[in-house]
Order: structure tokens, then C-alpha cells, then sequence
């Protein structure tokens, strides 16, 4: 049941966690499927509604700084700085983890990701449940994110059955994810907050994060049932004939581009065509978590493959011309 965060829901959606439930809610970024983070077993039953694999740990969402401090063992100068700074926002930070946090929270790393959210129901029902709630994004493992109560409502349905209403996501993609080494950010994750802005607090490592890093970097990921395929603004491909292709354009402004994202994916999948032809956007402040996005989406085998099929054609119609 999808339901406005009105004081008395909130109430009721932290009663449902108190006692090991999930509930899913907004934040500004995307809708996250959320547990009591201090309760093993609430958080299980995330990994078993999403079939999200073991292995890929989830952040932990807090409602004040102070919250986030006892999770973790101890903090960084630069850590604290991004805090400053950037929270309550779309940055989340990595950092060894306190005691408190059950390891299956973690995928039994040494680290603990926590991040503040902003958005004002979020903010209510972690202070409502006087807790912290571990919440990946609502969507079931590898898919597309949701970013409206009615996305969390078509992916996983009866599965949950407290959907809090924040309306549509402001930010669109995920937050950035940010760990530290030797006095440096390592960006685990494009996201939210522009790698830009991060630098102009800390200096920033040029190393790309490895994979071992952050185990939910996966390379197919956010991905549409319908094979997808990245191509220039500019570009015209040429596409054979009897196939159904649709064009995934992008808003000017970055912003916009990214808060539109998923919505615009999901509305192109709905149609079911053969193909969805998306443009790249500029690798520049949001832009490169829109492409990193995009990457995964479109890095499945079967857009792959049909996209050999259209280069083949285009390629024997030049000749032709010839
Ligand atoms: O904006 C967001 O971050 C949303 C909202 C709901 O807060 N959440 C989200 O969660 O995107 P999820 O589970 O879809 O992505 C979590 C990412 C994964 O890439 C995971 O590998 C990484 O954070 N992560 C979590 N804990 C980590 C850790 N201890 N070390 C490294 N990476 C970690
Ligand atoms: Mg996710």
C-alpha cells in the first residue's frame, strides 16, 4: 500500500521496522527498501526480497552525523569535511565499521557505507524509529531504480507492503560513494554530488575504483528488459528494417537529465521495442553518473548483439553506395 508520509504513518511505518519489517521510502535520490540496520534478520529479508546477492553490501541511512559517528570506528579529516559540507545530500561514506553494525549489513567487510539523506520523510522515520535503516534501492537486484512510489509498487508489489509517499525523486540516480586512502577520496560510485564539488573539499584520487572496493559495482546493472544501446546525440544510425527502435534523448541541463533518468528507461521499456538507442550525455558534474548508469544499463550481451546486427548493416549499406 503506497501511503503519505503524513505524522501518523510515519508512526506506523517505524512500528513496522521496530518489529523487523521493511518499508519502503522515499529519499532524494531514489526509493529505498529499508530495514532496522541493528536487526540481522530485518536486513535478511532485504537481500531475499530483491534477490540481491550476499555479497553486495547496503548503506546505512542516519539522520544526523552524530548517528553516523557510532557506527563507524573512527572517521577521517577528510571525512568530516565531505559531512560538513554535503550532508544531509547524496554522498555516502565509507569508513571501518563500529561494533553496532551486524556484519551481514556489510557483506562481512571491515567498512560500514552510511550516508544522511535530505528528504524530509526519510529524515522523520529514521528519527521516528530512533534507529538507523539499511536501505538499498526498491528495485529488484540488477534492475532499474525506482524514483516514484508507483515504481517501488510495480517492482516489487506484494512484496512489501508499506511504500511511504515522498512523490517523484528530486536528484534521480543514486548517491556518490565515497571511501578514503592515505588522505584521499576514492570515488567508489558516481553519483549525486558531482566528483567536481568533492574536490573543491578533498583532494581526490585519480585511481579508478577497483572492483574488490565496492562489490555492487557491477558491470550490468539498472538495466531494462529491452536491449539498449549508447550512440552520440548527433548520431543517425542506420537501422534495419522490421526493427523497433526507440530513441532515449536527454534534457540539456544535466540535472534534469538525471532526475528524468530512470523514468525516461523505464517508459521506453514499457513500449517494448527491439532497441533503445540512448545518447550519451557530456562525462562532466552529473553527467558521469548519467553515463555510468547508462553503461551498465546498455552492457547487457543482447543489446550487444544487436548492435553488431545494425553496424553489420550499416556498414553493407555504404557499401552498396559505393
Ligand atoms: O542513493 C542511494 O545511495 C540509494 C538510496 C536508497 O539511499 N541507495 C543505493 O543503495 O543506491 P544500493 O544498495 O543500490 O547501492 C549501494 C552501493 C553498492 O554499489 C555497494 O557496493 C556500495 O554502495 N557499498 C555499500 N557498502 C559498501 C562498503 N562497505 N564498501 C564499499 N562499497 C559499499
Ligand atoms: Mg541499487
Amino acid at each position: 500500500m503506497i501511503r503519505k508520509p503524513t505524522a501518523s504513518n510515519i508512526c506506523r511505518a517505524a512500528r513496522v521496522l521496530r518489529r523487523g519489517g521493511l518499508v519502503a521510502f522515499p529519499t532524494e535520490t531514489v526509493y529505498g527498501l529499508g530495514a532496522d540496520a541493528l536487526n540481522a534478520k530485518a536486513v535478511c529479508k532485504i537481500f531475499e526480497t530483491k534477490k540481491r546477492p550476499h555479497f553486495d553490501p547496503l548503506i546505512v541511512h542516519v539522520a544526523s552525523p552524530e548517528e553516523a559517528a557510532r557506527l563507524w570506528k573512527k572517521t577521517t579529516p577528510e571525512a568530516d569535511r565531505l559531512i560538513r559540507v554535503f550532508w544531509p545530500g547524496p554522498l555516502t561514506i565509507v569508513l571501518p565499521k563500529s561494533d553496532l553494525v551486524p556484519d551481514i549489513v556489510t557483506a562481512g567487510l571491515p567498512t560500514v557505507a552510511v550516508r544522511m539523506p535530505s528528504h524530509p520523510a526519510a529524515l522523520a522515520l529514521i528519527r521516528a524509529l530512533k534507529k538507523p535503516i539499511a536501505a538499498p534501492s526498491a528495485n529488484p537486484f540488477g534492475r532499474t531504480s525506482p524514483t516514484t512510489p508507483k515504481n517501488v509498487e510495480e517492482d516489487l508489489g506484494k512484496k512489501v507492503n508499506f511504500i511511504l509517499d515522498g512523490g517523484p525523486c528530486r536528484v534521480g540516480v543514486e548517491s556518490t560513494v565515497v571511501a578514503f586512502e592515505k588522505g584521499k577520496a576514492v570515488i567508489l560510485r558516481p553519483g549525486g554530488v558531482p566528483v567536481e564539488a568533492i574536490r573543491k573539499c578533498v583532494r581526490v584520487s585519480s585511481r579508478a575504483a577497483k572492483r574488490r572496493g565496492s562489490p555492487g559495482l557491477l558491470k550490468t546493472h539498472y538495466a531494462p528488459r529491452t536491449a539498449m544501446v549508447l550512440v552520440d546525440a548527433s548520431e543517425k544510425p542506420a537501422v534495419p528494417r522490421g526493427l523497433r527502435v526507440r530513441r532515449l534523448r536527454h534534457p540539456k541541463d544535466l540535472r534534469a537529465a538525471a532526475t528524468r533518468l530512470f523514468q525516461a528507461i523505464r517508459k521506453l521499456d514499457k513500449i517494448k521495442p527491439d532497441l533503445i538507442l540512448a545518447d550519451r550525455v557530456p562525462a562532466r558534474g552529473i553527467g558521469s553518473a548519467i553515463m555510468d548508469r547508462l553503461n551498465r544499463a546498455s552492457s547487457g550481451l543482447k543489446g550487444k548483439k544487436i548492435a553488431e546486427r545494425i553496424l553489420r548493416h550499416a556498414a553493407r549499406r555504404k557499401n552498396v553506395k559505393k
